[in-house]
């Protein structure tokens, strides 16, 4: 028999993936460069089960049942376009390559459209669940080229998760739309960790909690408007005791790693001109946290203020609760911004609110939330941004009270809270109709002759004034990004 789809790449990701496949139905062949952990598979976990195991990718593809749907799962950037290579003399026209790592989209673009220059059909897929949702359902995000698509959906759907009977996967779009999806949702992750964090440090420096009162408190939040995966994991890693019972979080180096696909939208987003201010801060707050030693001598010589809370506790651990909300809706609106301006660029015809409900189950950033992002994009699939749906409007009204208030604690107490802050204050330039940009221009104008437009003129009139009376009246040329 042949087999539905072939899988090369047996880490943890690969593995769990081609055992779901098989669960579904699929009969998978695998293969991998180091062949030993073929046979250690077929004849360890995938023993008795549809897995036909392979020693070469010649025999995989010969393997596969026409047109042949080959899965990488392999490490992201060399050796993706290796693999590539080593395919492509083994497969015809109409077959489908699938790379499912954390490429990044500029290069799944140019895979696309090389692998499509050669007759044959290309997907980049963000897969995102880790390990767990692997095996169990991921949540999937599939681009690439569109021929393609009718002939992965069923394996795609099948294996996926599903929220309330819909699957957490569907067609995003062409070339590297995809990928470049799952780099959106990477650098959502990072800024809600980094909520979560700034959440943590305040209860626990600000108002001295105990990892064991943190944890009531997570576990509360997770019943509400915050129910999430980030949120669960976070109540159940503060309840977690080291071997003499003391919380193991506290023995744990504050030093965050990073892969690069936070740093990949954020440069995406300065490429862009999008004010995606939560998650930039939210990467270089890992890059801070990665100097401990120069943070560690710092804190003996640089002047700062001894955290003191007096007040209401609990009435300040709600304050934290509408800071998070709130900053959280900010962070999903700029990351939606984002999509909407790479969007236009690469000529997407992305459907926010099908992303959204992609997200809501399988992936990290899974939540109850992106169900209500879902409703404001399909009631109004051109809404401008987030925080000006009818809903999510209401809500930041409602919690900006804490939220202000969590900030000003926070700044007088000498406790970094860089995504909190940066949310309010871009809220804040959101909702202003005037921004001293007047002022920047006048600067600007000043020292290089770069012109600014004036509010008593229509717009794409420049003007510039001869500040010191010994410029000329020559102007630089303008331009804006
Ligand atoms: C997912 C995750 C995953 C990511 C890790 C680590 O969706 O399953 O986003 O793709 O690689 O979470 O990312 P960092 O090492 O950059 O934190």
């Amino acid at each position: 028999m042949k087999a539905n789809i072939g899988l090369i790449g047996l880490a943890v990701m690969g593995e769990n993936l081609v055992m779901n496949m098989e669960s579904k139905g699929f009969t998978v062949a695998v293969y991998n460069r180091t062949v030993e952990k073929v046979t250690r598979f077929t004849e360890g976990r995938a023993k008795g089960k549809n897995i036909i195991g392979c020693k070469s990718i010649e025999e995989l593809c010969d393997a596969l049942e026409k047109p042949r749907r080959v899965m990488m799962m392999v490490k992201a950037g060399k050796p993706v376009d290796e693999l590539i290579e080593q395919l492509l003399p083994h497969l015809e026209p109409g077959d489908v390559i699938i790379d499912g790592g954390n490429a990044h989209y500029p290069d799944t673009i140019r895979r696309c459209a090389y692998v499509e220059g050669k007759g044959l059909l290309y997907v980049g897929t963000g897969v995102s669940g880790g390990e767990e949702g692997a095996l169990k359902g991921p949540s999937m995000m599939p681009g690439g080229s569109p021929a393609a698509w009718p002939l992965v959906k069923d394996i795609f759907q099948s294996i996926c998760a599903h929220v309330d009977g819909a699957p957490c996967c569907d067609w995003v779009g062409e070339g590297g739309a995809g990928h470049f999806v799952k780099m959106v949702h990477n650098g959502i992750e990072y800024g809600d960790m980094q909520l979560i964090c700034e959440a943590y440090q305040l209860m626990k420096d600000y108002l001295g909690m105990s990892a064991a009162e943190m944890h009531d408190v997570f576990e509360e939040w997770n019943k509400g408007e915050l129910d999430s995966y980030l949120i669960e994991i976070t109540r159940d890693i503060l309840a977690y005791e080291d071997a003499d019972g003391s919380p193991i979080v506290e023995k744990i180096l504050d030093t965050a790693g990073q892969k690069g696909t936070g740093k990949w939208t954020a440069i995406t987003a300065l490429d862009e001109g999008i004010p995606l201010t939560l998650i930039g801060e939210s990467v270089f707050s890992r890059c801070l946290s990665a100097i401990k030693e120069e943070r560690a001598a710092a804190s003996k010589v640089l002047e700062g203020v001894t955290p003191k809370f007096e007040g209401d506790k609990t009435a300040f651990v709600e304050d934290i609760r509408q800071a998070l909300y709130a900053s959280k809706i900010v962070s999903y609106a700029q990351g939606y911004q984002l999509m909407r301006a790479a969007a236009r660029t690469y000529g997407w015809n992305l459907n926010y609110g099908g992303i959204a409900l992609m997200w809501r189950g399988g992936c990290i950033i899974r939540s109850r939330f992106l169900g209500r992002i879902k409703e404001a994009f399909d009631g109004n699939p051109e809404l401008v941004n987030l925080m000006l749906d009818d809903f999510f409007r209401g809500e930041l009204a409602k919690a900006q009270g804490g939220w202000r208030r969590v900030c000003a604690a926070a700044m007088l107490n000498g406790v970094p809270v860089p995504a909190f802050a940066s949310a309010l204050s871009y809220y804040d330039g959101y909702r202003c109709e005037r921004l001293p940009a007047n002022l920047l221009q006048a600067q600007r104008d000043f020292f290089g002759a770069h012109t600014y437009e004036r509010v008593d003129r229509p717009r794409g009139e420049f003007f510039h004034t001869n500040w010191t009376g010994e410029g000329g009246n020559t102007t630089a040329g303008t331009y804006n990004t």
